[in-house]
């Protein structure tokens, strides 16, 4: 089970930071992250005191901020840009790190800085509290991005059958041919009626109302998750709603793969609710 943070030899609590407990987001920008009121949820359910914050790294900086920064924190979660770029500078990187190429989590193991990535987990698990058993389900995912590819590698490992779709074609082909998946070049009414799952990983909806999909495609039986958050209604999930089929919002994908680095960082499991209420305050 590659996706188990379980694989990750467990932190000791006490090993996880130099100096006190802190943590932080670093990104660029950072303002938007929703990583702080997630955390700090945690921390106070669970009675731990620890910080989280955000940290604004330049590209430029980042080697600097790995090398004299980050030794002052716990763990750091990482977002836009550096979750490709931060790889050279780790000791270390998990499995599921190097299968996704990308590192999403930072953490320390034994004074060696590690790299693992939560956001292959993180889907499975948002989409599992729709489809508990995903095996043989076919999956279709839209787009070919960054989160595209976390989320093929948690489907092989989940051991659905997985097909791409990309506005651009040419990507979608290259990503599919990698992981060995299928791949959609033009995506008729008919093919898509043969989806269980149909997964949007595209930035269409994003502050918008607008959807890849067209409204007519929509069948009862399907499954629609999407992975934009704002808004949570999106026109890609109503459409779907509207014929009957089940929905999954994009706030359960960041929710799941924030619990999973609360789990590494700290070795517990919280309820998902902790979170999910904290997404909705500001
Ligand atoms: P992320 O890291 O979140 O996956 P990304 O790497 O920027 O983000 O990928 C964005 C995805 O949204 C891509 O698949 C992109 O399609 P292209 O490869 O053709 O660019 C897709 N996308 C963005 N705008 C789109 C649009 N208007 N219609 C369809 N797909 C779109």
């Amino acid at each position: 089970m590659m996706f188990d943070s379980q694989d990750i030899p467990n932190p000791q609590v006490e090993d996880l930071s130099k100096e006190g407990k802190k943590f932080c987001v670093i990104g660029h920008p950072i303002s938007h992250s929703k990583s702080p009121q997630l955390h700090e949820a945690g921390f106070e359910e669970m009675e731990i005191e620890a910080s989280f914050e955000k940290v604004d790294v330049a590209p430029e900086n980042l080697s600097e901020w790995i090398r004299n920064e980050f030794p002052n924190f716990g763990g750091a979660a990482v977002t836009i840009p550096h979750k490709e770029t931060i790889r050279k500078f780790l000791d270390f990187e998990t499995e599921a790190a190097t299968k996704i190429g990308a590192v999403n989590t930072l953490f320390w193991k034994e004074e060696q800085m590690g790299g693992t990535n939560t956001d292959g987990i993180g889907f499975l698990r948002a989409l599992q509290t729709e489809v508990l058993n995903l095996k043989k389900k076919r999956v279709l995912i839209l787009g070919a991005g960054g989160a595209a590819r976390a989320m093929i590698v948690a489907l092989e490992a989940a051991e659905a059958q997985a097909a791409l779709w990309n506005r651009t074609p040419e990507k979608a082909q290259k990503l599919a041919q990698e992981f060995e998946i299928g791949f959609v070049e033009e995506l008729s009414e008919e093919a898509f009626g043969l989806f269980d799952v149909i997964v949007n990983a595209t930035s269409v909806g994003l502050k918008e109302w607008k959807s890849v999909i067209p409204e007519n495609f929509w069948e009862p039986h399907q499954v629609a998750f999407d992975a934009v958050y704002d808004p949570l209604e999106t026109k890609f999930l109503s459409d779907a709603e509207a014929v009957g089929a089940r929905t999954v919002t994009g706030d359960k994908m960041l929710v799941f793969q924030a619990l999973e680095q609360f789990k590494l960082w700290h070795g517990i499991e919280l309820e998902p609710e902790v979170m999910e209420m904290a997404f909705f305050t500001d």
